[in-house]
C-alpha cells in the first residue's frame, strides 16, 4: 500500500481525478484502470526487447503478447533480460486474483500481480502500444494500480439460434478478454437447436441439432428454405474450454430447462406432455411444448445431461435456463397434475419452483451453483441459486432482496441484439420487437440501484450483455452487434463508478476501435463524436466532429446530397448558415481498412 502511494505521488500527471481532460498521452485503455498516473517519456518496443518471468503459470500469457505483437507488428520478444529493455512479470500472491499494477519507466517496463492479473495487465499494456511508423513503437511512461469493481463480467452467446463455427467461438472469447470480460456464458440449447453432444442421448444432436429451414424477413413470415443446424463436440467443447481458460475466461455453460426444449423433444418427444411428434421449430418466438415435469423421465433425463456437462465445464456455475416455459401443457397434463397435487404445490408456477428447485439440489451436490434466468422467483426461489435479471432489474432486486446472488443484464441496456439506433433502416436487422439500446444507454447502466439498500448491493455480483441470435445468421454480425457496446459493458463492470464518463469513454473507444479495424474485426462503427452537439450561433450552426475511429476520414454534405457520392472531406469546424428549417449535414466515416459506416445527420435547429 504504502510503495503504491510513493510511486503514485511522484508522478508528474494525475490522470484519476479530472477523467474528462486527461492531459496525457494515454487515453487508450478500456475499461478504465482504477488508478493511473501518466509519467513524461516513453518506452520504446522493438525487437530488442526481451519479456522476462519467473514462473512458468505465465508462459501461456507471455506467448499470447507475442501473438498480439507479431500480427500487429510483425516481431516477438525473446525471453530473457536485457538492462532497461525488459518487460518483467511477476506473480505477486499477496494481492487480490484479478489485480495487477503496470508500471512503465525509465527502469523498463513492470507488471505485477496474480496470474489473471498479469494477464490484465498485458491487456493494458497492449492497449498502451503506439506505434508512429513501423520503426518507432512506443509505450508512455505510466502507473497503473487496476482491480475490478465485480467478479462476475459477462457475455452471453446464444448459438443455439443459429450455431457458430469453433474458430468464431474462440475469436469471441479472445475479443472479450481484451476487455477484461471474464464470464462467457455460453447459450447452447434451444428451440431452434441443441448445440452440445450429450453422449448418453445421441439423438439431441443427430435429430435436435438441425433444423428445415428459418425465419428469415423483416415481416417475420418468411422462411429461407435452407436447411440449418450444427453442433459442438464434447472434443470441441473440451479444447474451448481451455482455450478460454488460457485467457483467464471461465465458461458458464446453459441449458435451457424446462422450456425452450423443442429440439430436444423433436428427438425424444416422450419427455413432452403429449407425447409429441415434434420437429425443430423453424420460427422464432416462445413454444407451448415443453418438458413434461410429472414424467420421472424428465428427470433422469436432465440429471443425465447435467451429469456430462458438469464434467466438461469447470467453473462453478451451471446456467440452467429457466425463463419463458408457458405452463398451458402442464394444466392440461394427468401426470403433472398428479404431481402438483403429490406434492402439495400451489399451482403450474409452484411446479417450475419445484423442478428448479430439483436442479438445484442435483447441481449443488455435484460442488457447482446454479444461475437462472428471474422467472425462477416465481413459486418460490430455490436455496442455492443465483437470478441472472433480464425483465429489468425487479427480478434482481427481488432476489438481492432475499439474499440471493444476483447477475444484472436488463434488456433495456445489455441486450445486444437489440438495435444501436433509432435510424433502423440503416442499420443491420435486430430483435423487431425491442427497443433500441444506443451504445450511450448501455454505457449509462449502473448496478447499485437506489431501490436497494448498500447491503444487499453486495448481492450484485456482476453484470452481462446478452447476444440472442434470431437475427444473426453471420459471425460478423454478432461482433457488429456486440461491439463496441460490449466495451460499454466491460467499462461499467470493471471500472470504479466514479471513473465512468461517456465523453472521455468514446475518446478512449476511437483508439480501441482503430486496432479492432487494423485486425479485420467488424463493429458498428459509431456517430462521429459530436455529432448530437450542433451549437447555433445566430445564423450559423457550429459543428465540430471528431472520427469515432481513429485515424477515420470523416466525408459530408450541408445540402440534403448523398456524401458517399457528393461527400466534401471534414478537415475543420464547421460553420454552417442555418436555414429556415436548420440544417441537416449528412455523413460518413470511413476507416483505414475501407470499411464505411451508414450515413448519419447531425441537425441543428433555429432556436425560435
Ligand atoms: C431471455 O431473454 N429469454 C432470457
Ligand atoms: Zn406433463
Amino acid at each position: 500500500m504504502i510503495r503504491r502511494d510513493i510511486l503514485l505521488g511522484s508522478m508528474l500527471t494525475i490522470c484519476t481525478i479530472f477523467p474528462v481532460s486527461l492531459p496525457c498521452h494515454a487515453q487508450t485503455v478500456i475499461p478504465a484502470p482504477k488508478e493511473m498516473v501518466v509519467g513524461e517519456g516513453y518506452f520504446d518496443v522493438s525487437p530488442e526487447t526481451r519479456i522476462d518471468y519467473n514462473d512458468n503459470s505465465l508462459t501461456t500469457t507471455a506467448e499470447l503478447f507475442n501473438d498480439y505483437l507479431d500480427g500487429r507488428f510483425g516481431f516477438t520478444l525473446k525471453k530473457g533480460t536485457k538492462g532497461k529493455n525488459t518487460i518483467r512479470l511477476r506473480i505477486d500472491k499477496s494481492m487480490p486474483q484479478e489485480a495487477y499494477s503496470l508500471i512503465i519507466n525509465s527502469k523498463g517496463v513492470a507488471i505485477t500481480g496474480n496470474e489473471a492479473g498479469i494477464f490484465y495487465g498485458i491487456q493494458t499494456l497492449q492497449q498502451l502500444l503506439k506505434a508512429e511508423n513501423e520503426e518507432n513503437i512506443h509505450l508512455p511512461y505510466i502507473t497503473i494500480n487496476d482491480e475490478p469493481r465485480f467478479s462476475y463480467r459477462g457475455l452471453m452467446l446464444d448459438v443455439a439460434r443459429y450455431f457458430y463455427p469453433v474458430e468464431y467461438v474462440k475469436k469471441f472469447i479472445d475479443l472479450m478478454a481484451r476487455y477484461k470480460i471474464n464470464r462467457f456464458h455460453w447459450h447452447l440449447t434451444e428451440d431452434a437447436g441443441w448445440r452440445i453432444e450429450i453422449k448418453k442421448y445421441p439423438e439431441l444432436t443427430t435429430i435436435g441439432a438441425w433444423r428445415n429451414s428459418t425465419q428469415w424477413e423483416r415481416n417475420g413470415e418468411d422462411q429461407d428454405r435452407v436447411p440449418h443446424g450444427g453442433f459442438y463436440t464434447q472434443e470441441q467443447i473440451r479444447e474451448i474450454v481451455r482455450y478460454a481458460a488460457n485467457r483467464y475466461v471461465t465458461i458458464v455453460p446453459e441449458i435451457d430447462l424446462p422450456g425452450h426444449t423443442m429440439a430436444a423433444l423433436a428427438a425424444y418427444p416422450e419427455l413432452s406432455c403429449s407425447g409429441g411428434p415434434f420437429q425443430v421449430p423453424e420460427t422464432w418466438g416462445i413454444k407451448e411444448d415443453v418438458l413434461c415435469l410429472g414424467n420421472d423421465d424428465t428427470y433422469r433425463f436432465v440429471e443425465d445431461v447435467l451429469t456430462e456437462v458438469i464434467d466438461l465445464f469447470p467453473g462453478e456455475y451451471i446456467h440452467i435456463g429457466g425463463d419463458e416455459a408457458p405452463k398451458k401443457r402442464w394444466k392440461a397434463c394427468p401426470k403433472c397434475q398428479q404431481r402438483i397435487k403429490e406434492n402439495n404445490l400451489k399451482d403450474e408456477h409452484g411446479l417450475q419452483s419445484y423442478f428448479i428447485h430439483h436442479l438445484d439440489e442435483f447441481v449443488t451436490k455435484k460442488g457447482r451453483k446454479i444461475i437462472g434466468w428471474d422467472e425462477i422467483l416465481e413459486g418460490g426461489l430455490s436455496p442455492n441459486a443465483t437470478v441472472m435479471s433480464w425483465r429489468g432489474e425487479d427480478g434482481g432486486i427481488a432476489a438481492a432482496s432475499q439474499q440471493h446472488d444476483v447477475i444484472m443484464s436488463p434488456n433495456i441496456y445489455l441486450y445486444l441484439d437489440y438495435y444501436q439506433s433509432d435510424n433502423r433502416n440503416s442499420e443491420p436487422l435486430g430483435a423487431l420487437w425491442a427497443p433500441t439500446v444506443t451504445l450511450e444507454k448501455t454505457y449509462s447502466y449502473e448496478p447499485y440501484t437506489p431501490k436497494l439498500t448498500k447491503e444487499q448491493c453486495n448481492y450484485i455480483i456482476g453484470i452481462q450483455g446478452n447476444v440472442w441470435g434470431e437475427f444473426i445468421h453471420h459471425p460478423d454480425k454478432v461482433s457488429y452487434m456486440a461491439y463496441p457496446r460490449a466495451m460499454a459493458m466491460a467499462e461499467t463492470a470493471w471500472s470504479p463508478a466514479k471513473k465512468k464518463n461517456y465523453a472521455d469513454f468514446c475518446k478512449r473507444l476511437a483508439s480501441c476501435l482503430a486496432d479492432l479495424d487494423r485486425q479485420g474485426i467488424t463493429f458498428r462503427i459509431p456517430e462521429p463524436i459530436g455529432w448530437n452537439q450542433a451549437v447555433v450561433d445566430g445564423n450559423l450552426a457550429i459543428i465540430d466532429l471528431k472520427p469515432s475511429v481513429e485515424g477515420a476520414a470523416i466525408y459530408y454534405t450541408t445540402d440534403g446530397s448523398n456524401p458517399r457520392l457528393y461527400g466534401k472531406l471534414y478537415t475543420d469546424t464547421l460553420r454552417v448558415p442555418l436555414s429556415f428549417s436548420g440544417v441537416n449535414v449528412k455523413c460518413y466515416l470511413r476507416l483505414p481498412s475501407g470499411r464505411s459506416s451508414a450515413i448519419y445527420t447531425v441537425t441543428a435547429r433555429n432556436s425560435e
